[in-house]
């Protein structure tokens, strides 16, 4: 049975370059699809087509600087290629770089209750920690977000947990706009990546994040592997369930051999452990995992042109669908 063409879409914010939660949670899995290697059907993946984006409109949402804001899109951009997103197979652009986005995602704020917005967790949340910084554009984040997906009227969006909410929210603004003036987006279906959480390697019991402790990025040189690796708690009895234990076998499972991954598990059960072997091994597989990474990152930031024209020519790519769809909306509303 062939299967109908896929179209996948996703986004990561430029908040700060990436760490290895991000890459586990998120790039990976990009890159992934936009090989056919995703757990979509192998055939329906190899064939869709793959649109990736940074969210650089919604890192404004957030407290920013604009030399900081500037210097994290282009790092961000640079993790994308460097990782594997490869501008020939998929679609590769600047939100800010497509301006339908803003536009559509306007024409969803007014038509979106200001109760539906009000209820997101999202916003609950980052109003509790930003109190008395609160935009309006932290409030319409979900609004924009379904602007981005809908516009290249995608059928599947890979996101986390965290995100399903808003992807929910794009289906009913899909669905309500169908309502009223026809038949005009499909509902997307959340891509829900297999949950995996990386902790902080300072404190396990949080998420490793952007803005926490010694985040391992996905271009620290191997001495800053290990040395942030060996400050990570772990147990003095490994048969006790420790965060900080678990946290370190889940990245041996990502990133080191069959034969490590045995081995470690055997020596924790029979009390045996080393925790500082473990680490040594552990920051010798990421560093050589991401060696070519490294040196590919660097080189892309040595000439920021060519991320500028990568992300020219993504764009280019997408306002030629975008556009179309921002007409299409713009008649059914009534817009001259
Ligand atoms: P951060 O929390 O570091 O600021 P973002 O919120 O910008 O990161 O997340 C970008 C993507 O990376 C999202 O898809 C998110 O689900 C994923 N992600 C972020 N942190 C982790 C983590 N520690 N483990 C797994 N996935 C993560
Ligand atoms: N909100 C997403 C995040 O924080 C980023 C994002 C913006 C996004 N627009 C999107 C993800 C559209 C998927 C689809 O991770």
């Amino acid at each position: 049975m062939t299967e109908k063409k896929q179209t996948i879409l996703s986004g990561i914010r430029a908040t700060g370059k990436l760490h290895i939660g991000n890459y586990l949670g998120a790039l990976k899995q990009f890159v992934d699809l936009q090989n056919g290697k995703g757990n979509l059907s192998a055939e329906a993946s190899a064939k869709a087509d793959c649109f990736f984006f940074i969210a650089d409109l919604h890192a404004l949402t957030t407290p920013f600087e604009a030399k900081e804001l500037s210097q994290n899109t282009l790092e961000v951009a640079a993790d994308y290629l460097a990782a594997g997103i490869d501008p020939k197979k998929s679609t590769f652009f600047l939100q800010s770089q497509v301006l339908e986005h803003a536009e559509l995602g306007w024409i969803f704020n007014c038509l979106t209750p200001l109760g539906e917005l009000n209820r997101m967790t999202q916003f609950k949340e980052k109003s509790e920690e930003q109190k008395g910084q609160i935009s309006g554009g932290l409030l319409t984040y979900p609004t924009l977000m379904a602007a981005d997906i809908l516009i290249y009227k995608p059928t599947a969006v890979p996101v986390g947990e965290d995100q399903t909410q808003h992807v929910e929210l794009a289906r009913d603004t899909a669905r309500k706009f169908n309502n009223r003036f026809g038949q005009t987006f499909p509902e997307p279906k959340t891509y829900l990546r297999k949950p995996l959480r990386v902790m902080s390697l300072t404190d396990p019991t949080k998420k490793m994040s952007k803005s926490g402790d010694e985040a391992l990025m996905l271009d620290d040189p191997p001495a800053e592997i290990l040395r942030k690796l060996k400050k990570a708690p772990t147990a003095t009895d490994a048969t006790k369930e420790s965060p900080g234990v678990k946290n370190l076998f889940l990245l041996l499972e990502h990133f080191g051999s069959e034969e490590q991954i045995t081995e470690y598990s055997h020596e924790q059960k029979n009390n045996t452990i080393k925790y500082s072997e473990l680490k040594e091994a552990l920051a010798k597989a990421i560093a050589e995992h991401f060696a070519e990474f490294r040196d590919q990152k660097q080189e892309l930031l040595a000439n920021p042109k060519t991320i500028m024209d990568a992300l020219e020519q993504g764009a280019t790519k997408a306002r030629k669908i975008a556009s179309q769809t921002l007409a299409e909306v713009k008649e059914k509303v009534g817009l001259l």
